[in-house]
């Protein structure tokens, strides 16, 4: 039995077949119809969601499984004094695979060492959020058909984005992909992430200028400055529009740039680029039900 709680407990193999997978799903959809007839999926939010969960449920209907859960703490034993352990334990009786949002980090990973079912991290605190990474690279693989000698630029809260923690992870394996880190000098990129990529003899360069490094970028990954990681409220209104990607910004762009989101937005990008064509964080949303759907294939052992 297998859970997943960080990326980098997918070997790039394995990552090839999510995608693969992914790709056949999109394309034959009734294939996988009933490949999940009979079993369950439950989520635990104990935070708030729309896409995560949202898509997690749809992805399990899609395979014709069914799905049971709570959409916040406060609708659970959680609110009584229920420790993550004992939640999990109680949930391997009811269903066959848990998908766990959570805002203290580690949660999912103490309830996969407690449930007897698989655990999927559906994003705790600050630290990881691999889900949304799967559904990161399946929008890079289909817009741009491969991973490597890509420049990256990742934009806004860096310290805190968990999506930008994981999706480093997954992308520094591929060949020759440079990071650019553009954030205030309050949210930079944790000095572990740094590291990690200087052992690795892997090019990054950090900058609070959006608009001086726009002509490199291969991808551009905007990200919300997130009010719940802050404990001082004037701290966060004061970040909150470090910011914000507009059409007159993107003039010096590549015209094959992609433009990421892991969403929600709040200000960061201006709703007239939606319909630029570089805007793909609504085909990012798709995809990464597609990619849950391979995954709790996967993790749940169907041919
Ligand atoms: N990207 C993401 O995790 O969105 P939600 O918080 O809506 O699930």
């Amino acid at each position: 039995m297998r859970s997943l709680i960080d990326i980098l407990e997918l070997s790039t193999a394995e990552l090839d077949k999510l995608l693969a997978t992914a790709d056949d799903i999109i394309e034959n959809p009734q294939k996988y119809a009933h490949k999940c007839d009979g079993k369950k999926l439950a989520t635990l939010f104990f935070e708030p969601s729309t896409r995560t969960r949202l898509s997690f449920e749809a992805a399990m209907y899609e395979l014709g499984g069914n799905v049971l859960g709570f959409s916040e703490a406060q609708s659970s034993s959680a609110a009584k004094g229920e420790s993550v352990a004992d939640t999990a334990k109680t949930v391997s009786c009811y269903a066959d695979i848990i998908a766990m949002r959570h805002p203290k980090e580690g949660a999912p990973l103490v309830a996969s060492m407690n449930a007897s079912i698989p655990v999927i991290n559906a994003g705790d605190g600050g630290h990881n959020h691999p889900t949304q990474t799967l559904a990161d690279l399946l929008t890079i693989h289909r817009e741009k058909g491969h991973f490597d000698n890509l420049t990256v630029g990742l934009c806004g809260d860096l310290k805190f984005g968990r999506t930008v923690h994981s999706l480093i992870a997954a992308l520094r394996r591929y060949d020759n992909v440079k990071f650019v880190f553009i954030s205030p000098n309050e949210l930079k990129i944790p000095d572990y992430v740094k590291d990690s990529l200087k052992k690795a003899n892997i090019e990054y360069t950090e900058t609070t200028d959006l608009e001086a490094v726009m002509p490199t970028l291969d991808i551009l990954y905007m990200t919300r400055v997130q009010r719940e990681r802050f404990f001082n409220e004037e701290e966060y209104l004061r970040l909150k529009d470090s910011y914000i990607l507009t059409p007159e910004k993107l003039t010096t762009a590549k015209s094959d740039l992609s433009i990421l989101h892991p969403l929600p937005r709040v200000n960061e990008i201006s709703v007239a680029i939606d319909s630029d064509p570089r805007a793909c964080y609504f085909k990012q949303v798709l995809y990464g039900k597609y990619m849950r759907m391979a995954l709790i294939l996967m993790l749940l052992e169907v041919e």
